[in-house]
């Protein structure tokens, strides 16, 4: 679907990625030869998304494997890259039963990783399948007029490998010829919706207006967002999401608005083990200083600089995620369909989790 992918291997079977933080001024590409490489690729945001994590620590493990380091040390420095993220401990999970049984390491290492790879753009293809008609119905109901879209972070191609979980309806819709627009919230404090979002809309050609993460419930109060669709990070077995910071508000004021409130989701987001988020999902904490100072691209040399933003001795707080409460999602689209966020409604899709 994409002209790129976010994680490919190379010639010499080692592994790379597109350094994120770099995104949208400049494209570099970062070459992950040891499982160390793969834990700060993960802790430093030069990859992130709740599937790209995972891939990139599936392919951590093959890197380990292959280095002949220490198994247990590297699965453990893997595991702590991220906390929230369930996907991480998900793929870490599916690397070690493929190995339990291994007699190559390297090589039953090396397919297990594509095989997540290839799966998690299989699943997010499905999701587009599934969130497409949702996209279609309100487009008929407006008889053909714009279907404006909020999004908040993001949960495109770039937090995945190709076609995303938000991006995937609304990329399979442009393809059908329904027309969208995205509204598309900055997301302080590390700006993926400005940086990542805008620039993966620009690139498949979706009309899209950025946006201040505060603005949308004004938007919402004056009719000019159809629905909402956000990915997560983590989601419990009742459909309570745990997304980017700042996901709930945008729930509450869809909530208040009367305006549906989608999340869309790989099963691999899903964390079968908890019913609670509030109480239940680890919430990242993240240095102060993503807050303080401000990345981008400087008017006076063209190039990437930090700008601090407050005094010098002010001190800030920097909540990764928050968990929007089952009862404000309107509905969960998953590779196997659209259900209610509700542990019925996640097992009439999964009925194997059934206790
Ligand atoms: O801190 P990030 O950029 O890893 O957070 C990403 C998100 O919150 C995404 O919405 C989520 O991982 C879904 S990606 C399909």
């Amino acid at each position: 679907m994409s002209a790129f992918r976010t994680i490919w291997t190379t010639e010499d079977n080692y592994v790379e990625v597109i350094d994120q933080r770099k995104l949208p001024h400049e494209w570099v590409v970062e070459k992950l030869v040891s499982y160390k490489d793969a834990e700060r690729a993960i802790k430093d945001m030069v990859v992130r998304g709740a599937p790209l994590i995972g891939a990139t620590a599936a392919y951590g493990v093959y890197l380990a494997a292959r280095e002949g380091a220490n198994m247990e040390e590297a699965f453990a420095a893997l595991r702590a890259s991220r906390p929230t993220a369930v996907n991480l401990f998900w793929a870490l999970d599916r690397m070690q039963r493929a190995l339990d049984n291994a007699e190559n390491l390297v090589e039953t290492a090396w397919t297990e990783a594509g095989n997540i790879v290839e799966d998690d753009v299989e699943t997010c293809r499905m999701i587009g399948v599934h969130g497409l008609p949702l996209i279609e119905a309100l487009s008929q109901q407006k008889n053909g007029e714009t279907v404006h879209i909020l999004t908040h972070c993001n949960a495109g191609m770039l937090g995945c490998i190709e076609w995303g979980t938000i991006s995937s309806p609304i990329y399979q819709a442009v393809q059908k010829g329904i027309k969208v627009h995205v509204w598309v919230d900055e997301t302080r404090p590390r700006l993926q919706g400005a940086n990542l979002t805008a620039y993966e809309l620009t690139r498949h050609n979706v009309p899209h207006t950025l946006i201040v993460d505060n603005q949308g419930g004004h938007l919402m109060q004056h009719g000019m967002v159809d629905m909402c669709i956000v990915g997560t990070d983590r989601t419990t077995r009742i459909g309570d999401v745990a997304n980017k910071i700042g996901t709930y508000l945008k729930a509450l004021a869809a909530h208040d608005n009367q305006i549906p409130f989608y999340v869309a989701l790989p099963s691999t987001t899903l964390d079968w083990t908890i019913s609670d988020g509030l109480k239940e999902i680890p919430i990242e904490q993240r240095n102060q200083d993503e807050v303080r100072w401000v990345v981008g691209k400087s008017k006076a040399t063209g190039k990437l600089d930090e700008v601090l933003i407050c005094p010098e001795t002010t001190q800030a707080s920097n909540y990764g995620f928050d968990v929007t409460p089952a009862r404000l999602v309107t509905a969960l689209i998953t590779e196997r369909g659209v259900c209610a966020a509700s542990e019925e409604g996640l097992l009439s899709l999964f009925p194997e989790q059934r206790k």
